[in-house]
């Protein structure tokens, strides 16, 4: 029987070009995001393939309401923790909101910080045509570009809330227009976010890089969500498309409330447990 394990590449770390290989040999990729070095280590130890050091560390780590917030530093400071488990899987680390938008020359240099001081394998942008000067001169000196299409939270102003985007045939085909955009700039695959299922479909067939879905149906090349999601550490509503494998919510709030209540009963420390 295979274990988890089995799913590394054989000679020790994912790149990007293994990652589009994954497609072309129609195996199904996991991605998980991570933002510190123990859920880095544990994903990875999982299997994951990408563990994706995603913007959304703003509102699952960090409090805020979007991702908008969330500065370069941040960023590194977390790709860093990550790097620091020195997975197997591919690292990608997003680029933060007016990290890549002002101008080409401040989304290289920017990239280049992520992959220099922080480590990254790859960098990670949302949008389409409009990206992709940016896009193509990041590839250009080498540095491997996730793209992200669809429910773009870092236009979250722009669209009036989190809505499901590609609704309609005139939006759909704009949508795999700017798939194919991304795909000729060179970008190693793209994250499609929140948009229906069988646009997530046409879009993988559309084009011959790796599509990631998230609320983007069964269709993609692979599939990702955030870490605090899956494992159930989100508080109050989470989107329809997650699935919680674990409910590390109640787990911890247990545990803190024994914690607590054995501190005031005086059971902690127990004898064997002090010097
Ligand atoms: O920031 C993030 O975690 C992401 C994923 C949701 C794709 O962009």
């Amino acid at each position: 029987m295979s274990g988890p394990r089995d799913a590394r590449p054989p000679r020790g770390r994912w790149t990007a070009p293994a990652i589009v290989e994954l497609k072309r040999r129609g195996e199904l990729i996991a991605v998980a995001t991570a933002y510190d070095f123990p859920t880095a280590r544990l994903a990875d130890e999982a299997g994951v393939e990408v563990l994706l050091v995603g913007d959304s560390l703003g509102t699952v780590v960090l409090g805020y309401e979007s991702t908008l917030p969330v500065t370069m530093a941040d960023m590194l400071h977390h790709v860093k923790a990550v790097v620091r488990a020195r997975p197997a899987a591919l690292v990608v680390a997003d680029m933060p909101f007016m990290s890549y938008q002002a101008s080409v020359e401040e989304a290289v240099r920017n990239a280049g910080r992520l992959v220099q001081e922080g480590g990254a394998d790859a960098i990670k942008l949302e949008g389409g045509e409009r990206v992709a000067p940016a896009v193509r001169r990041i590839v250009e000196i080498g540095i491997p570009v996730m793209g992200h299409l669809g429910l773009t939270p870092q236009s979250v102003l722009a669209f009036g809330g989190y809505k499901v985007q590609g609704k309609g045939e005139g939006e759909a085909e704009r949508l795999i227009g700017e798939a194919r955009w991304l795909e000729q700039c060179g970008c190693f695959s793209m994250v499609l976010e929140g948009i229906p299922a069988a646009l997530g479909e046409a879009v993988a067939r559309a084009v011959g890089i790796p599509t990631i879905g998230i609320g983007a149906g069964a269709g993609c090349d692979g599939q990702v969500l955030v870490s605090h999601d899956l494992l159930g550490l989100t508080q109050g509503r989470v989107p329809k498309f997650v699935r919680r494998y674990a409910d590390l919510s109640g787990t911890m709030r247990d545990a803190f409330a024994r914690y607590v209540a054995d501190v005031k009963a005086r059971r902690f420390p127990a004898d064997e447990e002090s010097y």
